[in-house]
């Protein structure tokens, strides 16, 4: 055995523990990811679901896990360092602010919360106390978006005129945020980090088919300065599974489709070349250009995996992650400026506006027999 390399291991990676809070749809993958990381010195120790059945499902597929009822328990355990937050969105703030209070670091779901105001105080309170504050902004770990974000900065497509994003499926319905605040943050995130630019306005038209008051299909588009413009379709009411990007640049325009297993990008060299000068609007014609299609080779790795060792990274070495709160919050924002535009009937809103701070994404109007569903 190679004593000296444990040895080395040990002393440079101390032991990190970990909880996990809710264990429904998403947070298996969290607690397979954190026990996947026991190479590098983190100890996954604890579940905490108020759902029996969950808790029981996950002491069968982590034996090595505990499972607790109330994140309480979690965050009043010493041992435990850091938790991540994987519970329904309107639960978020309330889980996170009692984690940070109690000085755990927190990786929380996205969206981070259900209100800007609300996620300027999770930030500014694990500012205070020097703990990392992570949003699982999943998307911006995956090694295709890395590839886009790297290609658009080499100036690959030229000025970035459009991007037009789909996410439809059939359901998961969900009772307390619409589906805007349910998948919306995967695009918003997607094209804020690859724009590194805050769009100026939202304008959202929303239609709840379903049950009459939980939007299920909406289109949010976003105005940037620059003449740049975003549409995002957001469904819970699609025969497929469409997750699609696509992005018009002055040269060049690229496809990314994250359910393709093999081509997830396609480069196109196809555009329009428009006459430098004319001398009337008879001979302004313009040409297409339809060049080759280039399909780049990208690793293949599961992006929770790098979001996950990124978190302890961060913890460990005090560096800001990636998808921190200042990024978390601006997602937010977003979607609250989407949500105001929404309420006021697809009205354009500015971003700034002041009613955006304050708007609370939570659907309030629900009818009783629907109480405690995610
Ligand atoms: N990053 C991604 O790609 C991705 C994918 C899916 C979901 N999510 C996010 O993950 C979060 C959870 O989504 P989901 O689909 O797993 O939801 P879910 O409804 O399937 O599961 C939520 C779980 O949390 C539990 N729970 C509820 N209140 C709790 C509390 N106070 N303490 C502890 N546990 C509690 C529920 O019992 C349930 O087991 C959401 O924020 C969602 O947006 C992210």
């Amino acid at each position: 055995m190679d004593t000296t390399t444990e040895t080395h291991t040990t002393s440079s990676n101390p032991e990190m523990t970990v909880g996990v809070a809710g264990f429904g749809y998403w947070g298996p993958n969290h607690v397979r990811n954190m026990v996947g990381l026991e190479g590098i010195g983190v100890a996954m120790k604890t579940v905490a679901d108020p759902d029996p059945v969950r808790r029981m499902r996950a002491a069968t597929m982590f034996p090595s896990v505990g499972t607790v009822e109330s994140v309480n328990a979690m965050i009043e355990d010493d041992e435990i360092d850091a938790i991540v937050i994987s519970t329904p969105v309107h639960t978020h703030y309330d889980l996170v602010k009692d984690a940070l209070l109690a000085d755990k670091h927190v990786l929380v779901e996205k969206p981070m919360t259900t209100s800007v105001d609300k996620a300027l105080e999770l930030t500014a309170i694990a500012e205070e106390r020097g703990l990392t504050l992570m949003v699982g902004h999943t998307f911006e770990y995956t090694p295709a978006v890395g590839y886009i974000h790297d290609f658009i900065e080499q100036d690959g497509l030229g000025d970035v005129l459009n991007i037009r994003s789909q996410r439809v499926n059939l359901g998961q319905h969900r009772a307390k945020v619409n589906v805007m605040w349910d998948l919306a943050p995967h695009d918003i995130s997607i094209i804020l980090y690859l724009l590194n630019k805050m769009p100026t306005h939202a304008t959202a038209l929303g239609r709840a088919h379903i049950n009459g008051y939980v939007d299920d299909i909406v289109s949010l588009n976003l105005e940037f300065e620059d003449n740049f413009m975003a549409n995002i379709v957001l469904s819970w009411l699609d025969p497929r599974k469409v997750r699609e990007m696509t992005i018009i640049g002055s040269d060049k325009m690229l496809v990314y489709d994250d359910t393709h297993t093999i081509e997830k990008i396609r480069i196109y060299d196809k555009g329009v070349d428009v006459p430098s000068e004319y001398r009337s609007f008879g001979e302004f014609q313009v040409s297409y250009r339809n060049g080759d299609i280039i399909s780049p080779q990208i690793e293949n790795f599961e992006p929770l995996t790098v979001q996950s060792s990124h978190f302890i990274e961060c913890i460990r070495t005090g560096k800001t992650p990636r998808s921190n709160g200042a990024s978390g919050t601006r997602v937010v924002q977003v979607l609250a400026a989407g949500q105001l535009s929404l309420n006021r009937g697809g009205a354009r809103t500015a971003l700034d506006d002041p009613e955006v701070m304050a708007l609370d994404g939570t659907v309030r109007c629900r009818p009783a027999d629907t109480e405690g569903q995610t």
